[in-house]
């Protein structure tokens, strides 16, 4: 793919008549045909984008670059719908690249395929390189974000003469709020929206904080109820060396690079544990992928053979990180505050630009105060209260958290008053218990996927798929097309209407 990325500035003029709409159909229809013919070959597009759609004064009219990627490849205009994915917290490419079920449905369903860059990610950043220093992020808000969607999917389709065509949004975990929040919100541009691993009741602070890890655990527990003793094992002895001050063995059993010299380390090297398992449980597929990070098919299984293999507990846990922190084989020891960076968000920001914004949605409208306990989880005692959250929050960023505006801006898990909504959940997910799990109405509908990971759904077709998926895959597919199908023949009456009116004047 990547040689036929062109960059084109994609300008959002005023009226927002767009002629460039032309020159990026001529753009389309130069392109060679790939060899394969699934391949959808996006391209890249920059559409200058309103910095502040809330506030008509402190930025005026000022724009940003917002990141798209687009391919026409399968669509059928003028009527075929519009598959819009809304970009999560990071690089849009990489979920382009891990969502293969779109461009399955845009070939069935003959769509224009869209996947949106969120502001303050990838390349969408609306200060540049200073966007996600502290002082320029207040216009990172789940409500910029979804604006910004609902003004690039109008331009586009006023562009592309596309008006007609039904859009349906889709989105895996917090890109899977944003799919349903913009059903939620924007249903005059969305038709539909699949919302995939979306932890919709969760982030509104509406599960138990130990959910999460309980479920992590559970995981491990499912495969091998010794990998979990043996994981209790390994952060007991881990915590007796300290506690004897055997800091020098911890160190050459566990791999640190330096050694711990207070109770603040050995929280730390708990987390950066901890993490390894949070991130083998999500990414829990049935085949190798290289998501967040290059993994083996069942990563749970194989973590667990790993680290029952080693004699010594604290070696098989070291072991375990290791498909996690040292992929390359090339970490000597691990350091332990450059690998993982605590944040607001104790399931793990990642590193750089992209975890600092993430970090700050954590500390405003996210809430995501998990913690783990060493009873109904395998992990040490790990706390992370409101009031943690508050301290850590104003410290870093200099803000409070607002922990029931997310509730109130989009109903939390109280969608009643919502339609043509997917809620797919995989049992393996520690996400999933934060989602919605029973229909809630004819059209906002509960799809549980059995043996599946972290928005598995939203993959591209595998011979190792469990039938589940399949199985989900196809009702999505049904939904989709009947929600497009409907919304054509919901424009029929009104153009029907509308000719009625003609014909009145005239006569
Ligand atoms: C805002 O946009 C309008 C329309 O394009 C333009 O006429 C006006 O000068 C702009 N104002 C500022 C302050 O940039
Ligand atoms: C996405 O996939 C393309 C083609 O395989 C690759 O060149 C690119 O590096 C990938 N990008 C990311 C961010 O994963
Ligand atoms: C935040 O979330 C946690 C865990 O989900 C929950 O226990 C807590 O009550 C929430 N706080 C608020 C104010 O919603
Ligand atoms: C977990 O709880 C058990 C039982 O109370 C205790 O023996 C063990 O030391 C605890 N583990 C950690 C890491 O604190
Ligand atoms: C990383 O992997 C290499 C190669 O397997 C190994 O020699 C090294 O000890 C590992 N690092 C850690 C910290 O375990
Ligand atoms: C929700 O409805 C769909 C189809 O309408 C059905 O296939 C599915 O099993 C239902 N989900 C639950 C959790 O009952």
């Amino acid at each position: 793919m990547g040689s036929q990325y062109r960059d084109v500035v994609y300008r959002r003029t005023t009226p927002s008549v767009l002629l460039l709409g032309l020159m990026l159909l001529s753009l389309g229809a130069d392109q060679p045909s790939g060899q394969h013919s699934t391949d959808p070959e996006y391209r890249e597009y920059y559409f200058e984008q309103l910095l502040d759609h809330f506030n008509f004064e402190s930025y005026g009219n000022k724009t940003f670059h917002q990141r798209f990627l687009m391919s026409d490849k399968f669509w059928k205009q003028p009527k075929g719908p519009i598959f819009f994915y809304t970009g999560n917290e990071g690089d849009v490419w990489v979920f382009a690249n891990n969502s293969g079920f779109l461009v399955e449905l845009a070939q069935q369903q003959e769509a224009l395929l869209i996947f949106a860059e969120h502001r303050y990610y990838g390349k969408s950043l609306p200060f540049g390189a200073q966007s996600t220093q502290h002082g320029f992020m207040q216009l990172l808000t789940v409500e910029q974000a979804l604006a910004d969607f609902a003004v690039l999917l109008q331009v586009l389709r006023q562009d592309l003469c596309a008006q007609d065509s039904p859009t349906i949004t889709f989105g895996g975990s917090y890109g899977g709020m944003l799919s349903a929040y913009m059903r939620i919100k924007y249903p005059h541009l969305v038709a539909g929206a699949l919302a995939a691993s979306a932890p919709v009741v969760a982030v509104a602070g509406l599960v138990d904080s130990y959910q999460f890890f309980r479920d992590v655990t559970a995981d491990f527990y499912s495969q091998s109820p010794k990998c979990v003793q043996a994981v209790r094992e390994a952060f007991q002895e881990i915590r007796n060396l300290y506690l004897q001050g055997a800091h020098e063995r911890i160190s050459r059993e566990f791999g640190t690079c330096q050694l711990l010299s207070g109770s603040e380390d050995l929280t730390q090297l708990f987390m950066f544990a901890r993490n390894a398992f949070t991130v083998l449980a999500m990414m829990d597929y049935p085949y190798h992928t290289d998501f967040l990070v290059p993994l083996p098919a069942n990563p749970v299984k194989v973590g667990c053979d790993i680290l029952l293999n080693e004699a010594q507990p604290i070696t098989g846990l070291r072991m375990l990180a290791g498909m996690i922190y040292n992929t390359s084989g090339m970490e000597h020891c691990y350091d332990i505050y450059q690998l993982y960076h605590s944040c607001a968000d104790p399931t793990g920001c990642g590193s750089g630009s992209d975890a600092q914004a993430w970090d700050y949605q954590a500390c405003t409208e996210i809430n995501l105060t998990f913690s783990s306990n060493n009873v109904s989880d395998m992990f040490p005692t790990l706390l992370f209260t409101e009031e943690l959250r508050e301290q850590y929050c104003l410290e870093k960023w200099g803000v409070w958290p607002r922990p029931n505006w997310l509730q109130t801006s989009f109903g939390g898990g109280d969608l009643k008053g919502a339609t043509k909504i997917i809620f797919s959940n995989g049992d393996l997910d520690p996400w999933a218990g934060g989602g919605i799990h029973r229909n809630l109405s004819e059209s906002v509908i509960a799809v549980m996927i059995q043996g599946g990971a972290h928005h598995l759904d939203l993959r591209a077709s595998h011979p190792e798929d469990p039938a589940s998926v399949v199985e989900a895959r196809k009702l999505e597919a049904g939904l989709i097309w009947e929600w497009v199908k409907a919304a054509r023949n919901e424009q029929q009456p009104a153009s029907q209407e509308g000719q009625l009116f003609l014909q009145l004047q005239h006569n």
